[in-house]
This record gives structure tokens, C-alpha cells and sequence, in this order.
């Protein structure tokens, strides 16, 4: 398993440029499996993830083609059938319900289990296809989806901790090919939501509201070919904006959506850490001494939980005591006990880390539990005294595009150590 070592205390300088959205590219690659015609998507982020869906869209009998960020994807003939060993490797894959349900009236795709950030249910992508007329089987631990037709219905998807985004996703795709009209209400608002369906229109879908609480879809016979460029990642450039202000550097983003960063913008100018729009390119520095803040999770145009690890890297640079409390995932505080080993002072009570900021970090070797806190743990080695190595760095291969070639560019000083 591949590490990275990293020896700390480099401000980082120079211009990043943002990738694809990774979490935006997996459900408009599933949609491709809604028409028989090729669709282009371009700006696909070159990850294990994006990789992995080509695989399993390839099992399920597309073709496809992946050069420079552009992908093809023909789903000229397809089957519903969903591997469990291709599907539990990675949970956003079960947005292929959605499309498989749509397009053959019937999907058998494997239960995606819990990870270690949470329980991950999918009760209410079910309850979704259930309202539009489908009947639902859970054995062998796969999913059974079937409908002579799909029917247009009005769907209320707010789960325990609010929206579901792959959810609002998955019913989305489903309803597209429905007879009549669907709303689902309490969507999720998340621009990758926004995202994709601005690529089923493209392909000849009528989806209205997207971006707000209640989405309505008008069902279409049939869907076509389309062409899209995929938004820019806005965790990967909220993560880089953390780890400019954690080093004290001076970086400029570019090809952002700043537009879907308010959240974490506001929070790192309350931490201390100046963001400036220039167009499409975020220009950040620190304004004086890092600041303590209080931050809460929340489904978008909250802070995201994708960002909660990293920022608690930050915090912990920060003089004074930050509350983060977690309100999406529960078990989302993995990074908690390695960025302890670095020297953190901080302690869990119930959903909030109450960080004790100010103390210098030193490097140590540590390991990586999931992505998001594979980054926040890149952070802090960048901005620790001495040499961080972070283990199973392929958590991080997952989701940021060349985290080590950029970061490298920008004057950190870190090696992707291969274990051979
Ligand atoms: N939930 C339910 N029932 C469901 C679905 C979700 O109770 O049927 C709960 C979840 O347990 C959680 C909350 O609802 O407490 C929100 O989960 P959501 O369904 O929105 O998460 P997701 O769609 O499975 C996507 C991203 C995650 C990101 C979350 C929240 C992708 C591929 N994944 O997951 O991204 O954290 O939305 O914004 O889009 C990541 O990129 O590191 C990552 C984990």
C-alpha cells in the first residue's frame, strides 16, 4: 500500500488548478446507462472511483472510453445486474438503481453496506422507486427492483439527518423515464444534484427545481445522447483553500464554482484565512493569526461534512477552543485520534470534537481511515514540524485527482512512497 511522506512547515505557494467533481461525475456517468446512444462527459476526474464506475458500467455491458478527462460511455445494450463483489468497493455506485430501473423496468444491484464514516442505509432511494410504482426485494443481500411501468408520484425523501443526495439522484434518474409527472420533495439542494440534472435535460429529460427542496419531473419516452462537462470538485478546492491558510501560504485556485464555496468561505474568513473571487479563481491568504470557529455540518448550502476533517486540521492550528459537530454522518471522526498522534488536543462528546487549538504539530507516521480524513491528515503533515507519513493513502487516490503532483507544485514537499 502506497504512503506519502511529508516534511512539513512549507508554506505553500503558486496556482492549483480544481478538477472534475468526483462526487457530480459518478451519477451523470450512471445516467449514461438511461439512453442507448453515446454520451460525452468531459472533465472527468481521473480517480480509482471514476475508474471503478467505468468498470462496473462495463459489466453491465457498456462501452467505454476514458482519454484526457473525456469519457464515452454507449450503453447501447445493457443488463440490470450488479455484481456484489464490483458494488461493495465503492457506495456510490448504487446510483446505477435509478438508470437500471428506468431503462429495463428492472435493476438487481447488491446492498452497498455500511463504511466506516457511517451506516449508509438506502431505505430512501427504496421508499423513492416504491412511490414510483416499483416492487422491492431485499435478499442474498442484493435488491431486487421491478415495474411493468414507472408511474410519476409525489415523493417526500427527508431521511433522519435531512436530504439524501445520491437518493434525490437515484429517484431522479428513475422518474425521468416515467409515465407522467414526479416530485420529490425535500430534495437535496447539493450543486452535484444541480449537476446532473442539467446533463438528463441534455439528453432530453424535463427536470424543473433542481437545486431546491422540490424537483419535478415531467417523464419522457426516451432519452438521447448528450455532451457535458462536469463541475468543478468543490471539495478538492476547499481542501486546497485549507491547506494554503494551514501553511500560511499564498495559492490561487483556478477553474473553481465559487459560488458553491460560501459556506466554507465564510468559515475560513471567520478561522482567519482571507478568500478572494477573482472570476472563476480563488485567491486565499491568511489575514493575520489563525482564529478558533464553531462549525456544525449541514446539507447544502451548509458546511459540508466532506470538509469537516480538513477543517479540523486547520482548527487545530488555531489558539482558543472550536466545536465541530457532525450532524450528517455518525461516525464521521476517524482523523480525530491520528491527528492526536500529531499533537492535537482534541476530545469527542457525542457528535461534537471539541478542539483545544494552538499547539504546534510534529510529524509522525499515520494512518488514513477514509478520504476526507485522508486529506485532513495531508494537512496537517504540511503545516507539522518534521516528517508526517500518512499510510493507505489509496482512500485518497479515491476521490483528489494527483494530490501529490499538485501539492508538489505549489512547494510542498511530499513523495508518494510505493510499497513494492
Ligand atoms: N440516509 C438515510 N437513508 C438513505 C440515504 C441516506 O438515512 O436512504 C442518511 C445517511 O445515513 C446520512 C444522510 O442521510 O446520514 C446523508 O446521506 P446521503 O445519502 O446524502 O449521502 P450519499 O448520497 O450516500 C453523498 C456523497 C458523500 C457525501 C454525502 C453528503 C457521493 C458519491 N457521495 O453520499 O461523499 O458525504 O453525499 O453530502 O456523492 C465523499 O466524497 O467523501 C463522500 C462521502
Amino acid at each position: 500500500m502506497d504512503s506519502f511522506s511529508i516534511k512539513g512547515g512549507v508554506p505553500l505557494h503558486g496556482e492549483v488548478t480544481i478538477s472534475g467533481s468526483k462526487n457530480a461525475a459518478l451519477p451523470i456517468m450512471a445516467a449514461a446507462l438511461l439512453t442507448d446512444e453515446p454520451c460525452v462527459i468531459r472533465r472527468v476526474p481521473d480517480l480509482s472511483d471514476t475508474r471503478f464506475m467505468v468498470k462496473i458500467l462495463e459489466s453491465l455491458g457498456a462501452t467505454a472510453t476514458f482519454t484526457d478527462g473525456t469519457l464515452t460511455i454507449h450503453a447501447k445494450k445493457i443488463r440490470g445486474y450488479a455484481d456484489y463483489e464490483l458494488v461493495r468497493k465503492m457506495r456510490g455506485s448504487i446510483c446505477i438503481a435509478g438508470p437500471l430501473l428506468a431503462r429495463l423496468k428492472k435493476a438487481r444491484v447488491s446492498l452497498p453496506g455500511g463504511c466506516i464514516i457511517g451506516a449508509r442505509p438506502i431505505n430512501l432511494h427504496l421508499k423513492g422507486f416504491a412511490a414510483l410504482g416499483a416492487r422491492i426485494e431485499i435478499a442474498g443481500g442484493y435488491v431486487d427492483a421491478s415495474a411493468k411501468k414507472l408511474v410519476g408520484a409525489s415523493v417526500f425523501l427527508g431521511g433522519r439527518a435531512g436530504p439524501t443526495v445520491l437518493g434525490t439522484a437515484n429517484v431522479m434518474m428513475a422518474a425521468t423515464l416515467g409515465e407522467g409527472l414526479t416530485v420529490i420533495e425535500s430534495a437535496a439542494c447539493e450543486p452535484e444534484v444541480v449537476d446532473l440534472a442539467e446533463f438528463l435535460n441534455a439528453m432530453g429529460a424535463r427536470i424543473t427545481g433542481a437545486g431546491s427542496p422540490t424537483i419535478t419531473i415531467t417523464g419522457v419516452a426516451k432519452l438521447h445522447g448528450a455532451e457535458h462537462e462536469v463541475i468543478a470538485d468543490r471539495i478538492e478546492a476547499a481542501t486546497f483553500l485549507i491547506a494554503a491558510g494551514a501553511t500560511d501560504g499564498e495559492v490561487t485556485l483556478k477553474g473553481t464554482r465559487p459560488e458553491h464555496l460560501r459556506a466554507v468561505i465564510d468559515k475560513l474568513n471567520e478561522a482567519g484565512v482571507a478568500v478572494e473571487r477573482r472570476g472563476a479563481n480563488l485567491v486565499v491568504r491568511r489575514k493575520g493569526k489563525l482564529k478558533s470557529a464553531d462549525i456544525t455540518t449541514l446539507p447544502y448550502a451548509g458546511f459540508p461534512t466532506d470538509v469537516q476533517a480538513q477543517m479540523m486540521s486547520l482548527l487545530t492550528l488555531a489558539p482558543g477552543i472550536s466545536i465541530i459537530t457532525e450532524r450528517i454522518f455518525e461516525a464521521r471522526f476517524m482523523h480525530v485520534s491520528e491527528l492526536a498522534r500529531l499533537g492535537a488536543d482534541i476530545e469527542i462528546e457525542g457528535p461534537s470534537a471539541i478542539v483545544k487549538g494552538g499547539r504546534p504539530l510534529s510529524g509522525a507516521p499515520v494512518m488514513a481511515s477514509d478520504l476526507r480524513a485522508s486529506a485532513a491528515l495531508v494537512i496537517a503533515g504540511l503545516a507539522a514540524k518534521g516528517t508526517t507519513q500518512v499510510n493507505r493513502i489509496y482512500h485518497l487516490d479515491r476521490g483528489y485527482e494527483r494530490m501529490d503532483l499538485k501539492l508538489r507544485k505549489l512547494g510542498a514537499r511530499i513523495e508518494r512512497v510505493e510499497e513494492k
